[in-house]
């Protein structure tokens, strides 16, 4: 069955430690290509796993990454525990960033972290409140 899950690949996303920040998304690229995933998928799953990773490293308390596969599509889920995004429409604008200084520092804060995830999902969903922020990504194969 097309809505059916298939089989959910789950990571812990720690707050802040950016020596671990992009292993969970590479796991997810190194899975998805083991199932045999057309590369042109996997190049736009491999950026939006990688953003939303960084986006919990960076922005949030910490928090969880999902990878659902269906037959028909692949969804990429990311959850925390807060302090949540103030203004989604704002966040979502090529350029704004609110990361710190020592956090520009490291390379990152280029404000293009949720225009890419939309870019190059099919479907983006946002909710996000004080006490966390959910982004399901839907890419259709
Ligand atoms: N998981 C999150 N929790 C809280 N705020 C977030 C989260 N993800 C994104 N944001 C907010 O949205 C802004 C834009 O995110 P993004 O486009 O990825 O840019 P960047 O990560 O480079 O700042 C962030 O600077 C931050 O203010
Ligand atoms: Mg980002």
């Amino acid at each position: 069955m097309a809505d059916s899950l298939l089989k959910r690949y789950t990571y812990d996303v720690m707050a802040n430690d950016f020596m671990a920040a992009g292993k969970s998304s590479s796991a997810i690229k190194s899975n998805l290509k083991s199932l045999g995933i057309d590369s042109d998928i996997l190049r736009r799953i491999a950026i939006i796993s990688y953003e939303a990773e960084l986006n919990i490293v960076i922005h949030s308390f910490g928090g969880k990454l999902h990878c659902d596969i269906y037959e028909n599509k692949i969804v990429i889920i990311s959850e925390d525990a807060g302090p949540g995004i103030e203004d989604v429409d704002l966040a979502m604008k090529e350029g704004y960033s609110t990361a710190s200084d020592s956090v520009r520092e490291l390379g990152f804060g280029a404000g293009m972290g949720l225009p890419n995830i939309k870019k190059y999902s099919d479907h983006l969903e946002i909710n996000s409140s004080s006490t966390g922020t959910k982004i399901v990504a839907t890419i259709n194969l």
